[in-house]
């Protein structure tokens, strides 16, 4: 694992989307396993800006990103899809056959975060995945449990998730779970990049970094990849030991 202590969120921002964007020019056709949340904002800008200067496409890019709300339509301004339409996939030349998200509406779940698998899998696996960390120590929707989780599934969310993002809700009351690919899913992804900012996910990048690894902190798997790098500003990095 390697861990970068830049400046600030900008400097982050620069460093993750200039990473992105050579891994795109190097493999056009590339799969990214994207976030949504504050964390990555900075960097999907400056993707969208070397976008814009001409100095690469998305065009045969595909993308599946780690999570959706259930019982929220898509097109509800609060969905993550609505987020990255937002944040990145408007302003791209990212084809929309190639987004992937898991249907938090879907009937069946199993038999969704089944297909959601496979799509991944017929799409070569997750080249390079994106993520942030909760406070509490989640990657994408796994919250703290009893043991790490092998594929998507439908998850309940933690009383900390919920109080960290129920702000963004003002219409509708946050929604109580949500499907998320699984720690094995992230795992599986050949390349990992974590950002993590400000004082508030200090101690879960202790945990992640110097802790037990241990479903408790299910970023403490990211210890077992070969290829995860962290980036986080001084804040975040403040309770490290090393
Ligand atoms: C988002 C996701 C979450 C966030 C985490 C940090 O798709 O899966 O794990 O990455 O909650 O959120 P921010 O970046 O808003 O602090």
């Amino acid at each position: 694992m390697r861990v970068y202590i830049l400046e600030n969120e900008a400097a982050i921002g620069k460093a993750v989307g200039d990473l992105i964007c050579e891994a795109v020019i190097s493999k056009p056709d590339i799969v990214l396993g994207l976030a949504t949340g504050m964390s990555p904002i900075p960097s999907y800008e400056r993707m969208i800006a070397r976008y814009r200067a001409g100095e690469l496409s998305f065009a045969r890019v595909s993308t599946f990103n780690l999570d959706e709300y259930c019982d929220l339509p898509r097109e509800h301004k609060n969905s993550f899809y609505s987020f990255m339409r937002q944040n990145l996939f408007s302003h791209v030349d990212l084809p929309p056959e190639r987004i992937h998200f898991l249907d938090g509406g879907a009937a069946d779940e199993a038999a969704e975060c089944a297909r959601y698998e496979a799509a991944i899998e017929a799409a070569g696996g997750i080249d390079l995945q994106l993520l942030g960390i909760g406070r509490n120590g989640h990657i994408g929707f796994n919250e703290p449990a009893a043991h790490f989780t092998i594929s998507s599934y439908k998850t309940a969310l933690a009383p900390s998730t919920i109080a960290a993002n129920s702000r963004f809700f003002s219409d509708v009351p946050m929604p109580r779970h949500a499907m998320t690919m699984g720690v094995g899913s992230i795992l599986r992804s050949r390349r990992i990049v974590l950002i993590a900012t400000g004082s508030a996910k200090a101690d879960a990048v202790k945990t992640m970094l110097e802790g037990e690894v241990s479903p408790r902190c299910p970023a403490t798997a990211l210890r077992e990849h070969p290829d995860a790098a962290i980036y986080l500003d001084p804040a975040a990095a403040a309770l490290l030991d090393k």
